[in-house]
């Protein structure tokens, strides 16, 4: 059985992720930051479907918490799932705000760059050792890289700094045989920054060729996909899932 963890997968489309990769054979670690109760929920949903999983709590915005995380990691690694390393990273986590350059205050410059940036390269760092040979990296960006939308300046910056570390580490990391590459959602119906209103909604659902904004499952069904093993030679790439948004 592959084993995948995904970061911030009590909610939103890592919680979707958790359940399609389960739903394609492969246990699952799912973390939570804040919700213990929704992560939990996430693994109820994966056993009732036939699958393994297991949670764990983890802020990526802090790397001291790390050393921890990794020692539960291959603790639960040994006792949920009888292995010592895992094979599918996907980074995850995440959160919204919304405040023009003109505004933006040191402290929310660094929070975002430490969930953002800092925390998938010092997890991914920390964790790599039990990342298996022949493994994946999946770095969940955004397609605001893409985009200039107004009001994410710091967000985007540096999701586009984890889309470059994402061909940085299918360099550094292809000697094992471990593929790195990121996807880049649009706008997704989930709790980010607040979640969607019917205006904000409708404006994002124009601007999109398919006409309307996406669900947790299109984004949950593509991470399970490129991990299987038909998408083995897709490899530091970025991919755009945005049903066409502002082409
Ligand atoms: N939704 C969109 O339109 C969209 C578009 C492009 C990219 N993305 C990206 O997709 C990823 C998931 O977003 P989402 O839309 O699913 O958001 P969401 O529904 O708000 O869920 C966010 C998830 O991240 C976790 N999280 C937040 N801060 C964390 C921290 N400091 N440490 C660890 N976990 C943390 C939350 O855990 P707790 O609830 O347990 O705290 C939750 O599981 C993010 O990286 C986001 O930037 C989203």
């Amino acid at each position: 059985m592959k084993i995948v963890i995904i970061t911030g997968s009590s909610r939103g489309l890592g919680a979707s992720a958790a359940v399609e990769c389960a739903r394609k054979g492969m246990g699952v670690v799912v973390t939570y930051n804040s919700s213990p109760d929704k992560a939990e929920a996430v693994v109820k949903e994966i056993t009732q479907i036939g699958g393994k999983a297991a949670s764990l709590k983890l802020d990526v915005g802090d790397t001291s918490s790390f050393p921890a995380f990794r020692d539960a990691v291959a603790a639960k690694l040994q006792s949920v799932f009888d292995r010592r390393d895992f094979d599918y990273l996907v980074n995850n986590a995440g959160y919204g705000l919304f405040n023009p350059i003109a505004t933006v205050t040191e402290e929310q410059f660094d929070g975002l760059f430490d969930v953002h940036l800092k925390g998938p390269f010092f997890l991914t760092q920390i964790l790599l050792p039990l990342i298996a040979d022949n493994g994946q990296i999946i770095n969940i960006t955004s397609a605001t890289t893409r985009v200039a939308t107004s009001g994410v300046a710091p967000y985007a910056a540096f999701k586009g700094g984890l889309e470059v570390l994402t061909r940085y580490m299918a360099k550094e990391f292809g000697a094992r045989g471990i593929r790195a590459n990121s996807i880049a959602p649009g706008a997704i119906r989930t709790e980010l920054g607040g979640g969607l209103n019917d205006e904000f909604e409708a404006m994002l659902a124009g601007q999109t060729a398919l006409g309307r904004v996406g669900e947790p499952e299109d984004i949950g069904e593509v991470v399970a996909s490129l991990l299987s093993n038909e998408n083995r030679w897709i490899n530091a790439q970025n991919i755009e899932v945005a049903g066409g948004y502002i082409i």
